[in-house]
């Protein structure tokens, strides 16, 4: 029996790479993809989901656009490394599948109270704002999610997008401590983890050489968005953060992490959107998330581009 997943993403290049796999693994049944503002606005990460799923050859997955602005707060966005339209790099025409019309919240919320409880995964790629609005409108539904792992956060490797916050979390940092502390199991994927997940030339080198469409389009995403970071680090690839949430799903061994507290900052300017995790325990805070520390990168791009092989 395939796991139930709903992708929530703010496609981005990552984003894409992310529903490609997962789109490429029979493990998953992709109930639905919702997309959130985030990378790019909403009118953008919406169309960019429909062009990943006919880029797979998958237009029967159902595309939701959902929150276009934060719970509290005007949208940031991320230009400067996805470019205007989120998926810069290659030439991409527009979508010619439908998106829903059903809001992405209430797909969320009605899939949740139809399904089963704890059958249904929330794999969230962007900010948090989807999620949060859907745990507030429909409190019912936290207790049915099977689990929550997103792409988020940061402790040892600090900020991305201010020295103290990751870029997810940032974005909608009350969204995000309200679904930190909903109660929900969380696997979390932090820049810790993300950033040994590195573009290397030589796994750039092996999308291309499946000599495919897709595998062709994963390379010339690559290309582009790992422009920004190789400069920003100095690192030999930029980190491939969303698929990490996929390969979770797919192959957990490739992961290791701890069983901690982490709580959002949102009441500071200096670290808003700080993700604190008491990593040596040295709170009382009771543990609420699986915090992810190391991957087996080699491994997880093996994953990666066998799977992608396949569409
Ligand atoms: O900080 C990295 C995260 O922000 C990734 O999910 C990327 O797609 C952007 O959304
Ligand atoms: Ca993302």
């Amino acid at each position: 029996m395939a796991r139930k997943i709903i992708i929530d993403t703010d496609p981005g290049q990552d984003d894409a790479v992310a529903i490609l796999l997962a789109l490429a693994s029979p493990e998953l049944e992709v109930l639905g993809i919702t997309a959130v503002a985030g990378n790019v606005p909403l009118a953008l990460t919406q169309k960019n989901a429909r062009i990943v799923c006919e880029l797979a050859g998958r237009t029967d997955i159902p595309v939701y656009a959902g929150c276009d602005t934060p719970l509290n707060r005007k949208l940031v966005t991320a230009e400067h490394v996805h470019g205007k339209t989120g998926l810069d790099g290659p030439q991409l025409s527009a979508p010619t599948m439908a998106l829903q019309p059903e809001h992405a919240v209430d797909f969320i919320i009605n899939t949740l109270r139809r399904e089963p409880a704890g059958t249904v995964t929330l794999c969230v790629l962007g900010p948090l704002t989807n999620i949060a609005t859907a745990f507030r409108r429909a409190p019912e539904i936290i207790a049915k999610v099977q689990e929550i792992v997103l792409m988020g956060g940061a402790y040892f490797q600090v900020g991305n997008i201010t020295p103290t916050a990751e870029f997810n979390i940032y974005v909608d940092p009350e969204a995000a401590a309200e679904v930190f502390a909903a109660g929900v199991p969380l696997v979390v994927m932090p820049l810790d983890v993300t950033h040994k997940a590195l573009t290397t030339q030589s796994r750039v080198d092996a999308f291309r050489a499946l000599s495919t469409p897709v595998g062709d389009m994963v390379a010339a995403w690559t290309n582009f968005f790992e422009r920004f970071d190789k400069e920003k680090y100095v690192s030999e690839g930029a980190p491939l953060h969303d698929p990490c949430v996929i390969a979770y799903l797919l192959q957990p061994d490739l992961f290791t992490g701890r069983q901690v507290n982490v709580m959002v900052e949102t009441g500071s300017d200096l670290t808003l959107g700080m993700t604190v995790a008491d990593w040596w325990r040295v709170t009382k805070r009771a543990p609420n998330a699986m915090f992810m520390g190391d991957i087996n990168a080699e491994g997880f791009f093996n994953l990666l581009t066998n799977r992608l092989a396949r569409l």
